[in-house]
Parts: C-alpha cells; sequence; structure tokens
C-alpha cells in the first residue's frame, strides 16, 4: 500500500467512523481534575453527614447505556445545577476560601462551556428534580446554614467525580469503538 493510498484510507475511515463529535472532550479530564481539587480544599474537611437526598448512584449506572449525546448532556446539565445551586442562593454563612470558591466555580463554568460546544440537545435523563429536592432540604431548609453548605460541598464533589468517570467513560468507549470500526475496514 502506498502511503497515498493509506492515507485517503485513513480519511475515508475518520469521515465514515462514528466518531464522538466532542474532540474539546479531551480538555475535559484536567478540567475536571482542577475543580475536583478545588472543591476539596476551599474549605475544612469535608462533612460526614448523610445527605437527606438519597445520591443517585443507580441513575449514574443507568445512563452509561444511553447514546453518547445524551451522556454528553447529561453532564452539561449535571453541572449547570450544580452551578446554580452556589450561584442562587446566600453563601455568607460559609467560611470557605473566596478565591478558591470562585476559581472552582469558574472551572465548572469553562467544563460547561465546553460541552455546550458539543452538544445541543437534552439528556434524556433530567436531573433537575433531584437537585431541586436537594437544594429544598438542605439551603432553603435551613436558609443557607455553614451546615447546608458543607452538605452541598460534599455531594458537589460525589457528582463531580460521578461525572468524571461518566466522561472517561465516553472517551474510552468512543476510542474503542472508532478502534473496531477502523480494524473491519482493513
Ligand atoms: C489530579 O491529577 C493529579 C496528577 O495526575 C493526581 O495526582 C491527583 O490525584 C488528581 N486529583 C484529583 C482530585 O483527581
Ligand atoms: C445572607 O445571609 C446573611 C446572614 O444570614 C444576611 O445577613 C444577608 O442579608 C443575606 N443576604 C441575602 C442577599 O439574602
Ligand atoms: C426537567 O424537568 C423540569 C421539571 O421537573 C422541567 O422544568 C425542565 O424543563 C425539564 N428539562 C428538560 C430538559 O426536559
Amino acid at each position: 500500500m502506498t502511503s497515498w493510498t493509506r492515507l485517503i484510507l485513513v480519511l475515508l475511515c475518520s469521515a465514515v467512523t462514528p466518531v464522538l463529535g466532542c474532540d474539546w472532550l479531551r480538555h475535559y479530564g484536567h478540567l475536571s481534575n482542577i475543580s475536583l481539587t478545588l472543591v476539596q480544599v476551599m474549605g475544612g474537611q469535608l462533612t460526614d453527614q448523610e445527605s437527606p437526598v438519597r445520591f443517585p448512584y443507580r441513575l449514574y449506572e443507568r445512563i452509561r447505556k444511553d447514546e453518547v449525546e445524551s451522556q454528553l448532556a447529561f453532564i452539561r446539565d449535571s453541572l449547570e445545577l450544580i452551578t446554580g445551586l452556589y450561584r442562587h442562593d446566600n453563601r455568607s454563612s460559609v467560611t470557605w476560601d473566596t478565591d478558591k470558591t470562585e476559581r472552582f466555580l469558574m472551572t465548572i463554568d469553562r467544563q460547561t462551556d465546553g460541552l455546550k460546544s458539543c452538544v445541543s440537545t437534552h439528556s434524556r435523563k433530567n436531573i433537575t428534580r433531584y437537585y431541586r429536592r436537594l437544594e429544598k432540604s438542605t439551603l432553603y431548609r435551613t436558609g443557607g446554614s455553614p451546615e447546608s453548605w458543607e452538605l452541598i460541598r460534599k455531594e458537589t464533589k460525589l457528582h463531580l467525580e460521578q461525572l468524571d468517570l461518566l466522561a472517561a467513560f465516553v472517551v474510552d468507549s468512543s476510542a474503542a469503538s472508532r478502534r473496531r470500526s477502523t480494524e473491519t475496514r482493513h
């Protein structure tokens, strides 16, 4: 095979392979690492208090069977809802490091914006209700007590970890499907 035909083959493959369509996702892991680090260091030790709303582990399992578009939309929506918790309430009771907290929220915004550039559809799973319940049973119920903010921070970390795993899963499975279709084509 000449290098010329090889090039054409490669081009053909990449044109017809069901690619992820989200090159930006390569940056997700790096930003996710930063936001995960910041959420842990912007305050003191994380609380071991239990959340009044059960963590949706099952939902994170089920989302893995969805299509890539829907998975990315789910990550985008989750990040937006997480930011919503911090932006729309009174944070004056907590003594978190202001600079780190701002950098944390900015990093989440960058993760959200990056995903927005890749996906415009809705997720098949709507987690709005879950976050509303979380907000009601913590921040609203206590009028934004320090304890409720600590709970929010802890739950945020758990979600960011799950979203990080999900994003890595999307990257891995799309790389695997690309490999498979390249192999069958040669
Ligand atoms: C971020 O990445 C560094 C270097 O790979 C790693 O040591 C660290 O554990 C990561 N932090 C988080 C919160 O994942
Ligand atoms: C936030 O809470 C503090 C203390 O609880 C209160 O003094 C302040 O007025 C509140 N600010 C807003 C915008 O609700
Ligand atoms: C998700 O559900 C909420 C109400 O539970 C609704 O307001 C919102 O529009 C829904 N979002 C999507 C993307 O379907």
